[in-house]
């Protein structure tokens, strides 16, 4: 397909007065501007929210919460008082550096409280999404033998203590008084004066648990000096100005929420939206609208919802003050940047990256002209190759495995207690690190992405690793068998679809299938329940090691269907 390219927009970025197409780009350039080039002395908290109030900003706002008929605003000032008091909260009840946070909350100003009060302390905070169910939460939580947990109540029926043995304190947001602490009520007791505890650049910051294609989700830690790549992609890629109203609708459970949602903007010392509750249509251009966002982080399957919307809806709202939309997560198809063009009159620039990859390495830069169907182009900085099974690199064109040269910034630190798993992102040497993805570069250096080279799903964005949802099957009593894939989806880029073999005496009925569906998503989450469960007689395998053929079932599905 030869999709119009879209040219560059005009004028006033960032990027444009600090970097010019063909110039030298080194990210120690990055470091001037933060206080430990001069102190020797770093914490994330500090350079997202002290700073600022240092340098006089403490009256801007910080972050802007809406939901229903609820709407909070933090300033600065108020964000780190409110940090601190937390802070000393988890001091008292023996949090120390390097102890791992677990984070369960939904989408509030609370989240990103609690993310600072641990970071400031040196903690390494791990936030989990808030659609997780019991047995993803126990997971996580378990494979780093977690002490400390902050969630809400309404969550803790998904928390099953007595099978998370190290855990060791809860916290909870809600004022009643039980088992657990009342982070809330105790820190009011609490001064708002706290000392950052000082950590190295190589310090651990965070963990986010993420798929691969085998056994459970590995943790992916993160160290300070991610703040180098998160504060320059913040500015050049998501272009951010000190008076922006940014808004990324990503919860910090996934990656993205965390990085572009809750330290980038606050590092550009930028206001942040925070909206809570699920994806509306109408919600969202209302938040849009009364939060006056002019910087717009989100996803592909959230772009084709609102396409797929009658026609006046996108007339209903005064969505003028946008004025650049960025995209993440999972193919975005050329339509869907035409038809922004078009409606919007946006361009949609779309980025690449990955949990392990700590920050944006392909984007689309303001500055750059679109060719829609491709990812961007590597960002200042960032060198990018498309390899062939021997890691030797292929010409424009050729489709192979998108690699990038190491190292940068905010490459993950360690994939925790799992040393092979790191080695695997490496294997022709420390030159490259390969993403798992399959590109092809063309004459332009533009990435366009192809697909996983393994079995992985990615369904609205979000990565589920077929091993997880098989495994979950099994322990339904009717299936024997399962074979897990993503099968093409308009809307959701994929759906994740099952095959299983049931036991005897279960008939294949359209009940059971529900009732296996359900199970699934009770207790691992909703977004990797499958929306479609085929019974068949055997599943396909290897002949040696007997394990599931994944790609025959998907040519059978294609066949099929
Ligand atoms: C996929 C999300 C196509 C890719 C930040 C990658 C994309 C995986 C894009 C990482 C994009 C990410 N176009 N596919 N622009 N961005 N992906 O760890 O397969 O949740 O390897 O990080 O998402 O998913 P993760």
């Amino acid at each position: 397909m030869t999709a119009s390219i879209i040219p560059p927009q005009t004028s006033g970025h960032q990027i444009e007065k600090e970097w010019k197409e063909g110039d030298p780009f080194d990210w120690e350039q990055v470091h001037d501007r933060f206080t430990w080039k001069e102190s020797g002395r770093v914490n994330m908290a500090h350079e997202c929210i002290d700073r600022h109030v240092l340098e006089g900003k403490g009256d801007h706002i910080a972050l802007h919460y809406f939901a229903d008929e609820e709407e909070v605003i933090y300033t600065f000032s108020e964000l780190q008082a409110e940090i601190n008091r937390w802070g000393n909260v988890l001091k008292n009840h023996g949090v120390h550096k390097g102890d791992f946070v677990f984070v369960f909350l939904p989408k509030h100003p609370y989240c990103h409280i609690a993310m600072f009060a641990a970071i400031k302390i040196g903690a390494v905070v791990g936030p989990l999404f808030e659609a997780f169910m019991e047995e993803a939460v126990k997971d996580r939580i378990n494979d780093c033998e977690g002490r400390f947990l902050i969630t809400d109540d309404t969550f803790l029926d998904r928390v099953k203590r007595e099978e998370i043995p190290s855990l060791e304190k809860v916290f909870t947001t809600n004022e009643k008084h039980g088992v657990n602490i009342s982070i809330t009520t105790e820190a009011k007791k609490n001064s708002d004066q706290l000392a950052t505890e000082w950590v190295d650049l190589e310090d651990g910051l965070n963990i986010h648990y993420t798929s691969g294609s085998t056994g459970k989700p590995k943790g992916i830690i993160h160290a300070h000096r991610n703040m180098i790549q998160q504060y320059q992609t913040g500015r050049w890629v998501l272009d951010l100005h000190e008076d922006d109203v940014y808004w990324c609708t990503a919860h910090p459970g996934w990656v993205t929420g965390t990085v572009y949602g809750v330290f980038a903007p606050l590092l550009n010392g930028v206001t942040t939206v925070i909206h809570g509750g699920r994806f509306s249509a109408e919600a969202w251009y209302e938040v849009l609208e009364k939060a006056r966002v002019t910087v717009w982080y989100s996803a592909p399957t959230a772009f084709r919802m609102l396409k797929a919307q009658p026609d006046h809806l996108h007339h209903n709202y005064d969505l003028s003050r946008i004025r650049h939309i960025l995209s993440v997560g999972e193919p975005l198809n050329p339509e869907v940047i035409h038809w922004a063009y078009e409606n919007w009159n946006l361009r949609i620039h779309d980025t690449w990256w990955m949990t392990e990859t700590g920050a944006q390495l392909v984007a689309n830069l303001p500055t750059r002209a679109i060719k829609p169907g491709s990812m961007g182009r590597p960002i200042p900085g960032i060198e990018v190759a498309v390899l062939d099974d021997h890691g030797h690199p292929l010409p424009a064109f050729e489709t192979g495995h998108l690699a990038i040269k190491a190292t940068w910034p905010s490459l993950m630190k360690e994939v925790w207690k799992n040393p092979e798993k790191f080695a695997s992102y490496f294997p022709y040497g420390k030159e490259w690190y390969l993403a798992g993805d399959l590109a092809y570069v063309d004459e332009d250096g533009y990435v366009f992405f192809q697909g996983r080279s393994d079995d992985m799903i990615n369904s609205s964005g979000e990565r589920i690793g077929p091993f997880e949802v098989e495994s979950k099957l099994l322990e339904h009593p009717a299936v024997r068998e399962s074979g897990v894939i993503g099968k093409p989806d308009e809307i959701r880029g994929e759906i994740v679809k099952a095959f299983i073999v049931l036991n005897d005496g279960f008939e294949n009925e359209a009940k059971l299938l529900q009732d296996i569906r359900a199970f699934v998503k009770a207790n691992l989450a909703a977004h990797a329940a499958p929306r479609e469960i085929e019974v068949i007689s055997e599943l396909p395998k290897t002949q040696i090691s007997g394990k599931v053929l994944r790609r025959k079932l998907k040519e059978k599905d294609s066949v099929c269907s």
